[in-house]
């Protein structure tokens, strides 16, 4: 029997508390002690970015971060993205790029550009290129991502 920890954090706006075993990721409790599948496990060794999730501002991935360090943290998960008025700019941008084709590194990708945005509301499209650099697509060539961004980018400025 694995030793659990409890942790408490704030989680997508609201209060979440679990007991998880101490030997688990960040990402494994997002998925199956929260339900949030969104933050998908690719490589699990921190070189996708399929994982990616925002940590007290951060981008992380969370396959990387031992689930027991989400107590007192707050995080932002792609299901956190849903707002009463609807989805995200980044999230409307990828649909109307057509930036996604299978959609298993969308949720990370669109996590790290919404932290890249969100650090810098006058980020050039060199700088979104290099800040995506760390998430893979098999699929898409990311033209239409990096286009997706940028224009999510424009439409905010
Ligand atoms: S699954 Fe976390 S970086 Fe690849
Ligand atoms: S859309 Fe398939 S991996 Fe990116």
């Amino acid at each position: 029997m694995s030793l659990k920890v409890e942790i408490e954090l704030t989680l997508n706006g609201a209060t979440a508390r679990a007991s998880v075993p101490a030997h688990w990721s960040a990402l494994t409790a997002l998925r199956q002690t929260f339900d949030l599948a969104g933050a998908k496990l690719a490589c699990g060794e921190g070189e996708c970015g399929s994982c990616t999730v925002i940590v007290d501002g951060e981008s992380v991935n969370s396959c990387l971060m031992p689930a027991v360090d989400l107590n007192g943290r707050t995080v932002r998960t792609v299901e956190g993205l849903w707002t009463d008025d609807g989805v995200d700019p980044v999230q409307r941008a990828f649909i109307e790029k057509g930036a996604v084709q299978c959609g298993f590194c969308t949720p990370g990708m669109i996590m790290q550009a919404r932290y890249l945005l969100d650090r810098n509301s006058d980020i050039t499209d060199a700088e979104i290129r290099r800040g995506l650099e760390g998430n893979v697509c098999r699929c898409t060539g990311y033209t239409k991502i990096v286009d997706a961004v940028i224009t999510a980018a424009r439409a905010a400025a």
